[in-house]
């Protein structure tokens, strides 16, 4: 489904007018980088600031969700990739073009239409248009594709999502779901990398919520970058990735992956409170018999419990990243009864302060019960280990 252009100075990407606009060395591995973008809103009772300064990157081909509670940012955050709106501040580079930089409006929308394929909630597709003239439009709209190449072009994409036999119908007289398809056949029109949708699925039921995200993972395996917003939990668990907004900003995903039971409150606060460290291999992040004074998340590389012997040490267990060691000591209080140490290469952790890390297990009964399941389980562990020397 490549278009059928050979003229290089109308191929796509290729248009002097977007490449006065590049700034970023071509073909970088990220797909979406967004820095320090902030987003603040006016109105009568006066300024609010809906993003605060996000850092992302998204890289090529990467699957990612994005999940927050209601009025948390996110269709303002998918604005900013979608160049819909634009930042108050900050930099936005999709497919290696600065979108607020040197673009006019009507640049932007006609990069748009080349570069982002975008899917709503509620379809949008136009009423009085058949499903097959829906999906025409994007490529009328960037003057993509041969003219008389089009519609067997959009007969293709209805063949992917299902639904020839429906292309000369209104929209009104398909399903819910079946409209959701032909928005997302009308959204890849232009065969663009990148497919932005906000919650593609909340209106529809769950079987057509399935066939969409079997549709998103297709195009994933072949190559595309697919950012979604969503509420649902079957598919963020399907996602290589899932990013979470709380109140305008992001959330640690190392904090987010090693506490999935927390309130996205707390991850925010730990987002702000951690302190990343790097160790050496076999530093020594806990020594063994001294109060320990940190909850750590590792984020890069691997650490190895160890337990001393009358001959010599054993290594209990070895963690790896997104899991946590010290919650056992600050726990139950005490002293460290293991030493902890980097693996053989160095890691990267998030060590949260002891109080910080008491006060929100006191106030998340669930998170705390959790911990304290794994504290048990690695107690055993220990008690093996040391009955085994
Ligand atoms: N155009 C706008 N003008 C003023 N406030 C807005 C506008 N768009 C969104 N907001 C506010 O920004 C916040 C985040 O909105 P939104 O990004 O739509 O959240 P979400 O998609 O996570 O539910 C909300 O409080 C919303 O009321
Ligand atoms: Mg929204």
């Amino acid at each position: 489904m490549k278009p059928p252009r050979s003229n290089p100075s109308t191929a796509r990407g290729a248009r002097p007018t977007i490449d006065s606009a590049r700034k970023i060395p071509p073909e970088s591995d990220a797909m979406i980088q967004l820095h320090d973008v902030v987003k603040t809103f006016s109105n009568a009772a006066g300024e609010f600031t809906v993003l605060k300064g996000l850092d992302l990157k998204i890289k090529r081909g990467e699957f990612v969700s994005i999940v927050g509670k209601s009025g948390s940012g996110k269709s303002t955050l998918l604005n900013m990739v979608t160049g819909i709106d634009h930042p108050s501040d900050g930099q936005v580079v999709v497919n290696d073009v600065d979108i607020y930089t040197n673009f006019t409006e009507s640049q932007r929308s006609k990069w748009r239409g080349r570069n982002l394929g975008i899917v709503f909630q509620f379809f949008q597709l136009l009423p009085m248009l058949t499903l097959l003239e829906n999906v025409m439009l994007p490529m009328d709209y960037v003057d993509m594709y041969d003219f008389n190449k089009r519609p067997e072009r959009a007969m293709d994409l209805l063949k992917l999502v299902g639904l020839e036999k429906f292309a000369n119908k209104l929209p009104v007289l398909v399903s819910t779901g079946q409209q959701q398809l032909a928005a997302i056949a009308r959204a890849m029109a232009c065969d663009p990398p990148l497919l932005v949708a906000d919650e593609p699925t909340g209106n529809l039921d769950t079987r057509s919520a399935d066939t969409i995200i079997q549709l998103f993972e297709t195009f994933v395996s072949q190559g595309k970058t697919i950012v979604l917003v969503t509420h649902d939990p079957s598919i963020t668990s399907r996602t290589h990735r899932n990013i979470i907004i709380s109140d305008g900003e992001l959330i640690d995903e190392t904090i987010s992956r090693a506490l999935p039971l927390l309130r996205h409150r707390h991850m925010l606060e730990f987002t702000k409170l951690v302190e990343e460290r790097v160790y050496r291999p076999h530093e020594t992040i806990i020594p063994r018999d001294q109060h320990v004074d940190y909850f750590f998340m590792i984020r890069k590389g691997g650490v190895e419990v160890i337990l001393q012997g009358k001959k010599k040490d054993h290594i209990v267990s070895r963690l790896g990243e997104n899991e946590f060691f010290g919650e056992m000591e600050l726990l139950r209080g005490g002293k460290s009864i293991a030493n902890v140490r980097a693996g053989g290469q160095p890691v990267e952790v998030l060590a949260l302060p002891r109080a910080d890390f008491i006060r929100v297990m006191n106030e998340s009964p669930i998170t705390a019960e959790a911990l304290g399941k794994i504290v048990q389980k690695r107690l055993e562990e220990h008690q093996i280990a040391d009955y085994r020397r």
